[in-house]
């Protein structure tokens, strides 16, 4: 029996990835480890969305070699092995495997061939010993148009909220982004496999699912759409919460809108990223949208559910970006008043449309880190305001696991993340709790009252 190690970095996308290459080994008779030192194997399920992410996998696979040394098998998988390739496979002290992620069912042959080409050291290393030298890794990269890891049973780690991918992949092609490079054009699963995986988890008692995809509301299969999709799995028996992440504005019409409201199992939070606040920008983003189109679906959705909880994505210094345009953003910010945001500053790509925009016009570093850094500010001191405003209400939390420091740790409805003290029994059970203080961009809850079985 070989012990699995997984560690996921980047989007939900990939944190599902990573719960069905645990599924892929598990069936294969590989047993999954919660910690490095006594693995066999090693993945690392990287992102490719920022240079700083890349930065972050290389370090670690730098510090992974100590067990590497001993005879663990390295693996990078994910969006930045498809990228990277090849030329991986000598970065940071050495890897033994590159994947992309369309091959994660070859995962158990692919260790298994490189392994077997190690040669392991005579453990322990004396002092000043140095190991052998291994021969070369292995790459297995491209696309699968039809890979949708259809009849894999992810190995899930929340036995509470369950991550449920519907598509694969991306069809648009926004100027500054690496996604359509690195997963491929968009691939949707079929609708029957899409309920009986969320009917399954039902009766698993998950009462929490969140379908995902790139443009995940641009989802379509053999006449169904989006918004039937989403009304058919919010009615499954014994799912309370439906969430949907991540929506392109394009393709949000006035029909989704209508289903979020009028069921009451699809959460009334709406993650839906705009990206930058002036028209230019989007122009030269590639976004097909303009800032006021966006703002009437944003208004659609508040008169359809008064209160919903939004959040976005925001990119700054995006090439070409002026003072004006950047201005245009933190006005956007300061209109709708976003529950929460990831705001980001420009990340060149190499091979993405935007790197070709005019040189003269990149926005200089300093410039960058500076108007990321006031947008953040304006967006903490709303989103402190908006919680502020939250404290002293009771709130239906779903309990999901110890807190950090402690005690319970849930989310709201909203999304809200949502710490307090209680019994662990109400882990996967619904708790009304009382919100009593807020830091700000989570709360610190009273338990007023347990609720019946999930
Ligand atoms: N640089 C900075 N941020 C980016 N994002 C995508 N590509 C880049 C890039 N090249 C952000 C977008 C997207 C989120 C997942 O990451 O805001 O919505
Ligand atoms: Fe997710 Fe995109 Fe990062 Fe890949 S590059 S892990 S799809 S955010």
């Amino acid at each position: 029996m070989k012990r699995a190690y997984i560690e996921t970095y980047g989007c939900q996308m990939n944190i599902s990835d990573s719960e069905l290459m645990a599924g892929i080994l598990a069936e294969q008779g590989f047993v999954a480890t919660d910690k490095p030192d006594d693995a066999d194997v090693i993945l690392v399920n990287t992102c490719a969305i920022r240079d700083h992410a890349e930065q972050r996998v290389i370090g670690r696979v730098g510090q992974l070699q100590e067990f590497r040394r001993q005879g663990a098998v390295i693996g990078v998988t994910g969006c930045m092995a498809q990228r990277m390739g090849d030329s991986l496979l000598g970065r940071a002290g050495g890897v033994d495997l590159v994947m992309g992620p369309d091959a994660y069912r070859q995962l158990p042959d692919k260790l298994t061939e490189v392994a077997g080409k190690r040669t392991r050291p005579a453990l322990p290393l004396a002092f000043g010993q140095h190991a052998p030298q291994q021969p070369r890794g292995l790459t297995v990269l491209g696309f699968d148009p039809h890979e949708n890891y259809e009849g894999v049973a992810a190995k899930r780690i929340s036995r509470v909220s369950a991550w449920v991918p519907i598509q694969r992949g991306c069809n648009y092609r926004c100027t500054y982004c690496i996604v359509p490079y690195v997963r491929g054009d968009e691939k949707n699963r079929d609708p029957q496999a899409i309920l009986d995986e969320v009917r399954a988890l039902a009766a698993d008692g998950v009462p929490e699912v969140t379908l995902l995809g790139q443009t995940v509301n641009s989802w379509e299969h053999g006449g169904w759409s989006f918004p039937r999709l989403l009304r058919e799995v919010a009615r499954v028996d014994g799912i309370r919460r439906v969430r949907f992440t991540s929506p392109h504005p394009n393709g949000f019409t006035r029909e989704l809108v209508e289903v979020m409201a009028t069921e009451p199992a699809v959460c009334k939070q709406l993650h839906l990223p705009v990206q930058s606040g002036h028209n230019r920008t989007l122009k030269r983003m590639l976004r097909r949208y303009t800032v006021e189109e966006y703002l009437e679906k944003i208004e659609w959705v508040r008169e359809a559910m008064p209160g919903i909880a939004l959040s976005t994505d925001v990119i700054v210094a995006f090439p070409g970006e002026t003072d004006e345009e950047y201005q245009a953003t933190l006005e956007l910010m300061r209109a709708v008043r976003y529950d929460d945001a990831f705001l980001y500053k420009y990340s060149e790509r190499d091979g993405t449309p935007a790197t070709r925009l005019p040189r003269d016009q990149f926005v200089p570093d300093e410039v960058g880190k500076a108007r990321l850094e006031r947008l953040i500010e304006t967006h903490r001191a709303i989103q402190a305001e908006l919680y502020h405003a939250e404290v002293g209400r009771v709130e239906e939390v779903l309990v999901e696991k110890e807190g950090r420091r402690g005690g319970l740790q849930g989310r709201t409805e909203s999304n809200k993340v949502v710490t307090f003290d209680g019994p662990v029994e109400l882990i996967g059970y619904f708790a009304e709790v009382k919100l009593v203080s807020t830091s700000g961009a989570t709360f610190v809850g009273e338990l007023a009252h347990a609720m019946a079985a999930a």
